[in-house]
């Protein structure tokens, strides 16, 4: 899709469809927007509220050149941000690509027209252009598609040229985590993982190497190479890394490390068949610290950021790990494994060890983690953990800045209570009560004391149902707030 930056009068826009946002009457009064005379006749039809999302399509209004015009509700004007305007794109994107347009142009009105509103028009176009229909083998030929997307602006600036060159980078590498989520596990293992990345390193100019089970074993890896036991797919600790030109003078070195199970059946503690085919999507931590480096790598923060993905299929084979095995870990803390479907922890335990002996002076994981945060926060926020309450500030407002909700979750010492074991250092489990609580606890054991922010993604990284904006599937959650913590750093 071609993106461009537009200043017409709108009337002078021939794309296939003109998009306008217009806002919920205030007072009574319908907003003024900048759709002039048609908006306020949809208005009074009762049709058309201007609530965020609502919809109403005309074909060929007198006066313009646009094949069709979309209004788009931006919802209450007061309450109408970047993030509203990123869904709104999306929508507008996706119905109208339905209904075979070809040509679109978002109008964006003064006062929503500065370089981070561009850039929300343009993810929420590019995020509601993806579909995750790879292997769909019918209708190949009738297949629609979006050739441009553009942006009408009062006036046009550099800084919103840039915003969406940046923005374009961004969404591109949130569809090729959404790419990787997707791909079933049959057709990703943990070596494709690892070639993917590999792939994706070479063309953008990042370094990439990849740990195989030899060389883990040489490290004493014990805690990954248990998970992988259960499989005969060989185990990656993929390692990609991105090296300023011009360092940061406080010598920062982001880790972001992914959990990348690329199917999780549970192991020897197997889960019920009922859903487990969604356990495809337990890389999606690691797909998206992978596509933060591919945006990175182009965006080019002042940082050093290095990401770790351990890559394992946690299978039940016969040499699997089984319930109450005791693994030695990188760290050289034993771990009893008294569930083998507590296996994420497991990986990244081994892996943010590793991330340490890198350099890495901040770690941020990001990992499908428990079911207990899904029964905590639903499909809606990610689960945030922390050691560090500046570097969490520094999460939660890239966080907010990219539209990507997330809720801070205690994590008291306390909770450590429940992960004693008779035989070795630590349980990988707690029992039933803040599982989400006691996973990050579990982790924390091993960041020790480096600074260290635990994203527990398993509500958020997969959709269940399509949104006006967004196809069902893979959402490549936490991407952005991963890629702006990175640019943001110590701006
Ligand atoms: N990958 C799962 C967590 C998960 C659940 C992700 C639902 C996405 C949706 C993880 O490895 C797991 O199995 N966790 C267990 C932990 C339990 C055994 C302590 C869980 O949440 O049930
Ligand atoms: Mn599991
Ligand atoms: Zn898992």
């Amino acid at each position: 899709m071609e993106t461009r930056l537009l200043s017409l009068p709108l009337d002078q826009i021939e794309s296939d469809a003109l998009v306008v946002l217009s806002f919920e009457k205030e007072n009574g009064q319908p907003v003024p927007g900048m759709a002039g005379g048609w908006i306020k006749d949809l208005y009074n039809s009762g049709e058309f509220k201007g609530k965020l999302l609502d919809t109403a399509l005309l074909y060929k209004p007198a006066g313009l050149k646009a094949g069709r015009l979309l209004v788009v509700g931006g919802g209450k004007a007061a309450s109408f941000g970047t993030a509203e305007l990123r869904r709104a794109a999306g929508a507008a994107l996706r119905l109208l690509k339905s209904k075979g347009a070809r040509g679109i142009a978002l109008a964006l009105e003064a006062g929503f027209a500065a370089g981070e509103h561009v850039s929300a028009a343009v993810e929420g176009a590019f995020l509601g252009d993806y579909e995750p229909d790879r292997y769909k083998t019918e209708d190949k030929e009738e297949k629609k598609v979006v050739d441009s997307f553009s942006v009408v602006v009062p006036e046009a600036v550099p800084s919103q040229q840039e915003a969406l060159l940046r923005s374009r980078v961004v969404a591109e590498s949130q569809n090729f985590t959404r790419d990787l989520v997707s791909e079933p596990a049959n057709r990703l293992t943990p070596a494709v993982l690892a070639e993917r990345a590999r792939q994706m390193a070479a063309e953008q100019g990042l370094e990439c190497e990849v740990l195989d089970r030899e060389r883990m074993k040489q490290l004493g890896m014990g805690a990954l190479l248990g998970v992988a036991m259960g499989s005969s797919e060989p185990p990656a600790l993929i390692v990609v890394r991105y090296r300023p030109e011009r360092p940061a003078p406080e010598g920062v070195h982001l880790g972001l490390i992914g959990k990348g199970i690329t199917f999780d059946t549970g192991g020897i503690s197997i889960k019920p068949s009922e859903n487990m085919e969604k356990m495809k999507y337990d890389m999606a931590g690691g797909a998206a610290a992978l596509g933060a480096m591919r945006a990175l790598a182009q965006l080019k923060p002042s940082i050093a950021v290095t990401a770790l993905v351990p890559a394992v299929e946690n299978m039940p084979g016969g040499r699997a790990q089984r319930p109450g095995d005791i693994v030695t870990t990188l760290s050289g803390k034993t771990v009893e494994v008294l569930n083998t479907d507590a296996e994420g922890r497991l990986i990244l335990a081994d892996a943010m060890t590793y991330a340490k002996r890198l350099g890495c002076t901040h770690l941020v994981d990001a990992a499908t983690l428990t079911g207990a945060i899904v029964v905590a926060l639903g499909f809606v926020n990610v689960g945030v953990f922390s050691n560090d309450d500046p570097l969490l500030a520094k999460v939660l407002a890239a966080a907010k800045a990219e539209g990507e909700k997330m809720w801070h979750m205690p994590l008291d010492e306390d909770y450590k209570e429940v992960l004693k074991s008779a035989f070795a250092d630590i349980p990988n489990v707690g029992n039933r009560w803040g599982g989400a609580i006691t996973a990050a606890m579990f982790l924390k054991e091993f960041v020790e004391t480096t600074p260290w922010v635990h994203l527990d993604i398993a509500g958020t990284a997969w959709l269940e149902e399509a949104k006006p904006f967004l196809a069902k599937g893979p959402t490549g959650v936490p991407l952005r707030t991963l890629v702006r913590l990175a640019l943001d750093w110590g701006a």
